[in-house]
């Protein structure tokens, strides 16, 4: 947890910037997992923890803009509280260590709602993404659940993120811890790999390494030999020797900011000549991108850096053949790389995105393409200082994409489809880090983690 100063004046800020009205944080509540009592692992709402620090379920808060009031929303610790989770601070006291005086009982929110309502004043709240506060908001708001989250406060939610984007140097001491870890798991994971094995063995030495660092996971881990499968959670592969694993997992800190984190390593000790080809055009489409950071550049133009690099290299491969440029423009390399390069990271493994993806990485005169791959571009606007996000390009061979491309006929001109049957059990390789954008150009969160092909194969030795 940071100081009492820090939350009341991330708080008073955030009163600066809006102009009027009640604003509503909604903690998360404990969700039953197969029945009530046995629930999911809690995690606290981080917009929630940003202003409020206070992790623990069923909490929620209320800052009155005008007036300047404050309250914690919540119960009072019982005796059953103490019996069932051991000895607390009393909810006062919990409130007073984040600087908020007033707590309001539970039972009393929905009704101060709907008093302010009923006497002219704006009630500001951000999009929900748990359904209970679909249902508070209809239950309190009189609107109807389609519409809650179109009437979420777009001057709240820009305010908002106005002020998580720009990390501070004590969020960025916590990025640097959660990037650590998460560079110490990638290094269990691949020292922990032998033909053999399989994908959940290492999963499970992945996942306490971050439980060991005080946190837990970031978000789901993902290891796969088959790595062409952008966002696979299954683990229930034999690793066999030929095959690469693509890991991309990382660790959040006990105060809940996070590190994103991609290697692919092979499943013996040294990659053949086929993986070093593909691995050092990713590894150059990486640092082309990460050579690039400044602020000011558009991250849509650090994308296309990743697909030009990767253009040119399976080019170079023989797997393409044109203008690079050309195909770039349009949307060629997809087929390789249908992903964005990389998104806001913080408290959140994808920053912000509750609030909605295109009011974090995209502006007015700034539209999303449709086009594959840059459509899912979360993060296309200008890079400023203080901004930290992910560079994760790759490389990957769908046999089911590339089938369909081939049998549209597809960028036939350009495509060598012929010479890409030889890459169906490839998989896929990506490589992911975070970087701080300073204000002459960026830095890597964390310390270095084995990268090149040479410091991959060292930690087999
Ligand atoms: N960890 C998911 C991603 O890289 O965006
Ligand atoms: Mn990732
Ligand atoms: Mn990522």
């Amino acid at each position: 947890m940071f100081s009492t100063n820090t939350y009341a004046s991330r708080r008073n800020k955030l009163k600066s910037q809006v102009s009027d009205g009640l604003l509503l944080f909604l903690g998360n509540e404990e969700s039953g997992m197969n029945y009530t009592d046995n629930t999911y692992h809690f995690r606290q709402d981080s917009t929630f923890l940003y202003y409020f620090g206070l992790d623990k379920a069923g909490l929620a808060a209320i800052i009155d803009v005008e007036s300047g009031e404050e309250w914690i929303v919540g119960d009072e610790i019982t005796m059953d509280d103490v019996i069932w989770a051991g000895p607390q601070p009393t909810l006062e006291e919990q409130a007073a260590r984040v600087g908020v005086v007033k707590i309001l009982p539970k039972s009393e929110l929905g009704a101060k709602i709907k008093d302010s309502l009923s006497t002219g004043r704006t009630v500001h709240f951000l999009p929900p993404y748990r359904p209970e506060h679909t249902i508070k908001l209809n239950e309190w708001t009189d609107r109807s659940l389609a519409e809650i989250s179109q009437k979420a406060s777009l001057e709240f939610i820009m305010a908002v993120i106005n002020q998580r984007s720009y990390k501070t140097d004590e969020e960025i001491i916590e990025m640097d811890r959660a990037v650590n870890i998460s560079g110490q798991m990638h290094i269990n994971a691949i020292r922990a790999t032998h033909a053999g094995k399989y994908e959940y063995e290492i999963a499970g030495t992945v996942h306490g390494t971050a439980r060991s660092g005080g946190g837990d996971l970031a978000y789901p881990i993902i290891l796969s030999v088959d790595g062409q499968t952008l966002h696979n959670h299954y683990h229930g592969n034999r690793l066999e020797s030929g095959r690469l694993v693509l890991g991309d997992f990382g660790a959040e800190t006990a105060t809940h900011y996070a590190g994103d984190i991609t290697r692919t390593w092979p499943v013996d000790k040294t990659f053949t000549h086929r993986q070093k080809e593909i691995y050092q055009i990713v590894l150059d489409a990486n640092m082309n991108v990460i050579n690039a950071l400044r602020p000011g550049i558009k991250y849509l133009d650090c994308h296309l850096i990743s697909w030009r690099t990767v253009t040119e290299g399976l080019k170079n491969m023989g797997l393409l053949e044109g203008e690079t440029d050309e195909m770039v423009a349009l949307g060629v390399p997809a087929l390789f790389m249908p992903h964005g390069v990389g998104h806001m990271i913080g408290m959140d493994v994808h920053d912000m995105e509750n609030l909605g993806e295109n009011y974090i990485g995209y502006r007015e005169g700034l539209e999303r393409s449709k086009l594959l791959g840059l459509k899912s571009l979360r993060l296309a606007k200008e890079l400023e200082a203080g901004f930290v996000l992910t560079i994760e390009p790759g490389i990957y061979f769908i046999p089911e994409l590339i089938q369909l491309w081939e049998g549209q006929g597809k960028f036939q001109e350009y495509i060598k489809y012929d010479k890409l049957k030889e890459y169906y059990d490839f998989g896929g390789v990506r490589i992911e880090d975070n970087y701080l954008i300073t204000t002459d150009g960026a830095k890597l969160i964390g310390d270095p983690i084995p990268k090149t092909i040479a410091e991959i194969e060292a930690l087999r030795i």
